[in-house]
């Protein structure tokens, strides 16, 4: 089978890993980069490849069969566009778009011309996601009640040396929680109103360090959610999933809960509780427990294999730009609903 080539846009911190999978893939190889930073052009010598300043420039050279936009947010839409109108599939990085108006435009294109997008949520190409979504889909735990989720820990200080994290937007609702949501929906199902407290009591910054959330599901379940990147914990994604090796893990915490009418499941330790016949439902009775084994793989690598089918038509994207849309839009009503103190209604994806 041919080699796909992908170029990859934007080559910094997101952009070096995804250089690095697809230099050791055995499905496609790295055809160029797109960065009109001044440290690029080592990069590109170094994986001998040649490097356009701009997409355009690219395109008048090189047509790759699919590229990584791992640029900016604000250019998310715009070169998304350009590689549709170019013929050319491309994995974006979340957010899918920086706005909700320019993420429908978007949507709208990428629908109308069938183009081959896909929205990088790569904690959906998770195997301890995939593996947890199966156990709460095959009804093991009953008809689903709630979910408890956090997503707490502590971002060092010199993270905050740069301006625009001290700032409104600059914070965990948009940076962090787009991910949670992503989790959330793969989980329990779509998520149709809001509620939300944040504090920055403990920064002191414009943004806030510190949301208690809440959410409703269209299955009618409920769910908690604690976000802080000024918090001493291990509960969070990063820091249990084992998935990405810069993090210190930490293999006895969890960080989401879900809980059903027959039994609970925590995740990512995969303890399942059920109770072994319905009229033993009861919280005398003792539950059987058990851990699910899973098999632990790399999701950004995951997700580039999936990228490679995309591009070749064999299937269609697992997050696809109305899916990335989505989570962007619940993300945006959990930052209105902190500012308002109210409950916000999100209107469903399709
Ligand atoms: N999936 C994830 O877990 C994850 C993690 C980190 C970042 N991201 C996302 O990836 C994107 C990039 O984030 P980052 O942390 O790597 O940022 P970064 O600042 O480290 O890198 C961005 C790169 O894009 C380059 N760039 C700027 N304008 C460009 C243009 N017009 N064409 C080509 N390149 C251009 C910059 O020179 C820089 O090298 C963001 O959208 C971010 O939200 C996703």
């Amino acid at each position: 089978m041919r080699k796909l080539e992908i170029a990859v846009a934007g080559a910094g911190l997101i952009g070096r890993r995804h250089i690095e999978l697809i230099l050791s893939s055995t499905e496609c190889q790295l055809s160029a980069i797109v960065d009109p930073a001044p440290g690029a052009a080592a990069i590109a010598a170094s994986t001998n490849v040649p490097l356009y300043p701009t997409l355009s420039e690219m395109f008048a050279a090189h047509r790759p069969d699919g590229v990584v936009l791992a640029i900016p947010n604000h250019l998310h839409v715009d070169h998304a566009l350009e590689c549709i109108r170019a013929g050319v599939g491309a994995l974006v990085e979340k957010p899918v778009a920086h706005t909700l108006e320019a993420g429908r435009r978007l949507c709208d294109i990428a629908e109308r011309t069938r183009a081959r997008i896909l929205v990088g949520h790569h904690r959906v190409h998770s195997s301890v996601l995939a593996t947890a979504s199966e156990i709460v889909g095959q009804g093991t735990l009953g008809r689903l009640v709630a979910v408890v989720g956090s997503a707490m820990f502590y971002k060092p200080d010199d993270y905050f040396d740069e301006a625009w994290r001290r700032q409104a937007g600059g914070g965990p609702i948009l940076i962090n929680m787009i991910h949670e949501i992503g989790n959330l929906r793969a989980l329990c199902g779509d998520i149709v109103a809001v509620q939300a407290l944040a504090s920055n009591a403990t920064r002191g910054f414009a943004v806030e360090d510190t949301v208690a959330i809440t959410f409703r599901f269209a299955n009618d379940a409920l769910g908690t959610f604690m976000l802080s990147d000024t918090a001493a914990s291990a509960r969070s994604w990063e820091q249990t999933s084992q998935e990405n090796k810069s993090y210190a893990t930490y293999p006895d915490e969890d960080c989401y809960v879900v809980v059903g009418t027959d039994g609970s499941l925590a995740v990512p330790t995969m303890r399942l509780k059920t109770y072994p016949r319905r009229e033993d439902r009861s919280w005398w009775k003792p539950f059987e427990t058990r851990v699910v084994p899973i098999h632990r793989a790399d999701p950004l690598e995951r997700q580039l294999v999936h990228f490679c089918a995309v591009l070749r038509d064999e299937v269609a994207p697992r997050v696809s730009v109305r899916d990335g849309l989505q989570n962007l839009r619940v993300t945006e009503a959990i930052a209105e609903a902190a500012r308002g103190g109210k409950l916000v209604l999100i209107p469903e994806a399709s």
